[in-house]
């Protein structure tokens, strides 16, 4: 598949030439005067030559259409094959038009708006100039302080396999070369990143491979299998041993078990990182290490340009080593068709006219709606247009609702809340904006300002949460309560004793003690994206019906943490009702349940579910059964109940979840209406990792969950036969 790519490049070039196609540069390296690149990582000088940047293989984080025509001219023009220039960056929830935060999107459990989401974005980012990007990321995460869980789609392997998949499928779409409006997508970050311990970035990982298999690895592999075309190395060890620097991880199972035949590259100088984990003495061994691994591009170090050369004259590495990593870089380029069009989709005065453009926004707006989730509603929501609404706190007009992943976002053009409530409100005047805090101080005269403008309002809405900064990468937080000064702003305004609303912004589940036990209604926003306040304010308003689905549990507390629905039962699980023994697996001072669970989200109407049956109570691996539940909206309201599916396998090998996820469907009910909806249970859904990591089902006892949430459910049970 390469052999031409051999023979046309890389049998023609030097030893040096080789190992620069495999040096990823920073935009920086590239930067005119002035020019303001986004930085994602710890810069250092790296004391290369023009020479070596000349024979860079690729560059990241450089977006413009004409930027990007100018570095890869002047590339072009100095490289002694003619190899032009890959260019990769963070798109990883929009270009210029933001979409929410990965962990919103998951709550949409709308693989469909995120697949287009991710289209639109390949459609920005290949216009300006850009050809792959660092998504999705598709860590599982279990733990709220954690900053990067804003860029997963949350704790579930099954519902984050299928996001994967549409990520993947959004930016990639079918055909690279001729559709020059997609990009090539890099899952990440392999693996297990989110297990860092105590939540604190960075951190050390570990856990049993099965447990690796069972629950962390099916959304790479869901990637892959998608045909993702890079993967991307965590910053952790896998195991104990760095997983850029690991060969079991990278070789034995991404490229020979699971068949993965593109590019791996390190996260931003995870090579030379290698040393400071303590499992190479120098950047030579830290160079060895990972290209014996597989690894293919270095990420802003110079390990492999100043180490590989030397290794490879001692004998220590193989030269086919590096002309395998060489070509795979070089039939991604061919992919592309960069070979013949060099610029491929880059055009300015496109770039103009579809970046950020109003059928793009839309598209945000919508995946908005469909992504904030209503978690507490006491009748005071959605307002009236003819209400005197007060809207105060610190993001009551923010642009700042974009995200930490949003570096080719505009905060400034962000559709604020409160301009948007006054679109909708009867009359602009009806909603009087105060800011009563910042995002951790509040002063007199904000207090004051907050109290005067709730004096005449007949219902309060609180806009408060986290700035973007407080998550993210880096991002992590012990307490992951709103800031103090929030919470005084939120106590100061339950004691006018008028209906309270509260609208959160934050990256991470929080903990909400003094938010959801003195609110009225709570609506989980996230980071909305670039139409957030629009959204929003469509949703307060009820012109659109809240839908979303928590795919992150709240937790309780953070001394709860790590919190998630399909935990295993322990040998003295805690009863449902108080018995009074302590003996048994639970804390002294809080519930073992999570504030809200996995699943969990309101609506402005309320739906039952009727009639749980299954059609048959046993089944086999070549008959398969079904479960049939009847939804209907009882309430006053159309709106969209996302229905969900477990299973419980009650005894096994090992031990297995209380629940899992297997299966969702969403029915859209006008008042008064009904669904039957139908899940097709079969052999495949009951299979595990046992303990000599083989994959089947055994013989026995299921119970099967239907409902609303992980924990509002019908059950029924049913048995498999061998
Ligand atoms: C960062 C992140 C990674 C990102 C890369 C390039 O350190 O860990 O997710 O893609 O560097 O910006």
């Amino acid at each position: 598949m390469t052999e031409h790519l051999y023979h046309k490049y890389v049998k023609h070039m030097t030893l040096e030439e080789k190992i620069a196609q495999l040096l990823q540069l920073a935009a920086p390296f590239y930067d005119e005067p002035g020019d303001h690149s986004e930085i994602t990582g710890p810069m250092e000088e790296l004391g290369i030559g023009s020479e070596t940047k000349l024979a860079a293989g690729s560059v990241l984080g450089i977006a413009g259409a004409e930027k990007m025509m100018a570095v890869q001219k002047e590339h072009l023009k100095n490289n002694r094959h003619g190899i032009p220039l890959l260019f990769m960056a963070d798109i990883v929830h929009g270009f210029k038009t933001i979409f929410p935060i990965p962990l919103a999107i998951g709550c949409s459990w709308n693989p469909e708006l995120a697949e287009q989401s991710a289209e639109i974005a390949a459609r920005e980012a290949a216009v300006s100039g850009l050809h792959v990007t660092f998504a999705p990321m598709v860590d599982l995460v279990r733990d709220a302080r954690w900053g990067r869980v804003m860029e997963s789609t949350g704790e579930d392997p099954y519902l984050n396999s299928v996001f994967a998949k549409a990520f993947v499928q959004g930016f990639q779409g079918d055909d690279l070369r001729n559709d020059v409006s997609r990009v090539a997508a890099c899952v990440k970050h392999f693996a297990a990143y989110g297990l860092a311990e105590g939540g604190r970035d960075y951190n050390s990982v570990d856990l049993s491979e099965r447990q690796l298999r069972e629950y962390y690895l099916p959304a790479y592999k869901a990637a892959v299998d998608a045909g993702v075309e890079m993967v991307m190395t965590s910053f952790n060890i896998v195991d104990g041993i760095p997983a850029t620097g690991n060969s079991k991880l990278l070789r034995s199972l991404l490229r020979e078990e699971w068949g993965f035949e593109g590019i791996v590259i390190s996260d931003w100088a995870a090579i030379k990182e290698i040393i400071a984990h303590g499992a190479a003495e120098d950047e030579k061994e830290a160079a060895f290490k990972a290209i014996w691994s597989g690894v293919d591009i270095d990420m802003m170090t110079t390990s492999y340009v100043n180490h590989l050369p030397e290794l490879v004259a001692e004998g220590l590495v193989d030269e086919a080593l590096i002309d395998e990593a060489v070509l795979r870089i070089l039939k991604l380029k061919e992919k592309l068709g960069l070979f013949e069009n060099p610029m491929r989709g880059a055009d300015p005065v496109l770039e103009r006219e579809i970046v950020f453009s109003a059928e793009h926004r839309q598209v945000s707006r919508k995946l908005a709606e469909k992504s904030s989730v209503l978690l507490k509603n006491e009748g005071v929501l959605p307002l009236a247009p003819e209400q005197r609404v007060a809207l105060i706190g610190p993001f009551a007009n923010s642009g700042d609702i974009l995200g930490w992943w949003s570096w080719t976002g505009s905060k400034e053009t962000a559709v604020k809340l409160g301009e948007s409530m006054r679109i909708l409100s009867e009359n602009p005047g009806n909603v009087i904006i105060a800011e009563g805090s910042g995002i951790d101080s509040i002063s007199e005269s904000q207090r004051n300002e907050a109290l005067k403008a709730a004096a005449d309002a007949d219902v309060i809405v609180l806009a408060v949460g986290e700035s973007s900064e407080m998550s993210g990468e880096g991002g992590s937080r012990s307490n992951i309560k709103l800031p103090q000064a929030q919470l005084e702003l939120i106590e100061l305004m339950k004691g006018l004793g008028k209906p309270l609303a509260v609208v959160l912004f934050n990256g991470r589940p929080l903990d909400l003690h003094g938010v959801y036990d003195l609110a009225n209604a709570v609506l989980e926003a996230w980071f909305p994206g670039s139409e957030g306040g629009a959204a929003l304010a469509d949703l307060l308003y009820g012109k659109v019906n809240p839908s979303g689905k928590l795919s992150m549990s709240v937790p309780y507390s953070v001394g709860q943490i790590p919190v998630y629905y399909n935990s295993f039962s322990t040998g003295r699980p805690k009863p449902e009702e108080e018995t009074g023994n302590r003996y048994i697996s639970q804390y002294l001072d809080i519930p073992n349940e999570p504030l809200l669970p996995f699943g969990f989200g309101l609506s402005y109407t309320d739906f039952s579910y009727d009639g749980l049956t299954l059609s048959a109570e046993t089944m086999k691996a070549d008959q398969p059964i079904e479960a049939k539940v009847t939804v209907t909206n009882t309430g006053k309201m159309a709106g969209t109940e996302t229905v969900q599916l477990y299973i419980r396998d009650v005894s096994a090998e090992v031990v297995r979840p209380v629940k899992e996820l297997k299966g969702f469907k969403q029915v859209e009910l006008a008042p008064g209406e009904s669904s039957e909806v139908v899940f097709r249970i079969d052999e495949s859904m009951l299979r595990y990792h046992h303990s000599d990591l083989s994959v089947s089902s055994d013989r026995g006892q299921f119970s099967l969950f239907i409902g609303a949430s992980s924990k509002d459910v019908q059950a029924a049970s049913f048995r498999l036969l061998k």
